[in-house]
């Protein structure tokens, strides 16, 4: 069968899916605090996202990152990892699927883990800004830093590799640069930065809060000699190793560097929708043709018309010293 290649010949290969809308933190940059969820009735049922899934493995998908929302707050979601980990390193005919993962919050970890490195999960990104109690609940709104803390010894204990995720908040995580790349160290994790996207409503305050991972890497190198590295994990981050800890440390920098002409990835939301790209508004219904027919020929083709129209890139922007760019839904829909 073709792959899937875009109309800026990129091969599309790692697929995103948002399986839940819900979450059981409130970030102020990716919800609102009071929000409305979707009816269970519009969601796709965890057969209906297998079978979604398997038909964009077909169509040459090599990695499948879960999220959500909180992906593993959706219930009985061990069932679809189940499914998805039997197509791993082709252990089913016809499957190239490569990397099964998922990206968390980290608070269901402590009961989850050992599943997923069960089903053949590998490494995991783990979503944490802070390290302190007070701003961690600030930030989260309804979290608990102990709770994640502990799904991420979990995760380790599980034998499962994990990537903390920190957005990078002026003003809020600025002062902790040392501290959680010191803490990362430590407990052997990688650290990826994320330049805040803005997606949702923006209050004034949250656009006061970009900060340029230009001036975060500047600042890191002021204490640790940086070298570049080649090496990627498939996603927009580029890597850097820090020689005096031998850590990597990654940055994904949506407003101050655009990564988007290697995108190799697009996002299906819990409803079925497919964005062809984080940073524009345009999506293909699939859940329509995914219900219209057991047969998957409609929705193939309804997948293969979708990536014929995937934008070149994001809009994001902040060359004029001002967060430019922004989309109306707010980040839980897509996932990141
Ligand atoms: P790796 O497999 O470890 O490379 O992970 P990843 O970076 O692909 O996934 P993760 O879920 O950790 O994403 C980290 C952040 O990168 C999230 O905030 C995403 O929104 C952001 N991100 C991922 N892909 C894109 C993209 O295509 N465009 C933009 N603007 N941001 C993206
Ligand atoms: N900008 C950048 N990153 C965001 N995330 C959520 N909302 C935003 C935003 N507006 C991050 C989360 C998580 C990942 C999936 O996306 O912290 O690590
Ligand atoms: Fe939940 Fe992650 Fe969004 Fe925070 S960033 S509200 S943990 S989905």
């Amino acid at each position: 069968m073709a792959p899937l290649i875009d109309p800026f010949a990129r091969p599309i290969s790692y697929l995103r899916v948002s399986v839940t809308d819900r979450c059981d933190f409130r970030c102020a940059y990716c919800m609102a605090e009071h929000m409305t969820f979707l009816p269970k009735a519009e969601l796709l049922s965890l057969e209906e996202l297998t079978r979604l899934c398997s038909a964009f493995v077909r169509l040459g998908v090599e990695k499948l990152r879960i999220t959500g929302g909180e992906p593993l707050v959706r219930k009985g979601i061990m069932t679809f990892f189940e499914a998805m980990g039997k197509q791993l390193g082709g252990k089913q005919l016809g499957s190239g699927l490569k990397e099964l993962t998922v990206t968390t919050n980290g608070s269901q970890l402590r009961k989850y883990a050992q599943g997923l490195a069960d089903v053949g999960v590998k490494r995991i990104n783990v979503s944490l800004d802070t390290l302190d109690d007070a701003k961690f609940a600030e930030v989260t709104r309804w979290g608990r830093l102990a709770q994640v803390l502990d799904g991420i010894a979990a995760a380790k204990e599980a034998g499962l590799r994990v990537k903390i995720n920190a957005v990078a908040l002026k003003g809020v995580n600025e002062d902790e640069l040392f501290r959680l790349t010191e803490w990362c160290a430590r407990d052997g994790h990688d650290l990826t930065w994320i330049e805040v996207m803005p997606m949702g409503e923006m209050e004034a305050d949250r656009l006061d809060q970009f900060w340029s991972l230009r001036d975060l890497r500047a600042r890191l190198a002021e204490r640790y000699r940086l070298t570049d590295l080649a090496e990627r994990s498939g996603g927009p981050a580029r890597y850097v190793r820090l020689e005096e800890t031998g850590q990597k440390v990654g940055f994904i920098t949506p407003l101050s560097h655009n990564f988007c002409e290697s995108c190799n990835r697009v996002r299906v939301t819990c409803t079925g929708e497919l964005y062809m790209c984080l940073g524009q508004e345009d999506m293909a219904d699939l859940r329509a043709p995914l219900r219209a027919s057991p047969e998957d020929a409609g929705l193939e083709a309804a997948i293969r018309a979708a990536i014929s129209r995937k934008p070149k890139g994001h809009d994001f922007d902040y060359s004029r010293q001002k967060v430019a760019g922004q989309v109306s839904r707010h980040m839980s829909h897509t996932g990141g």
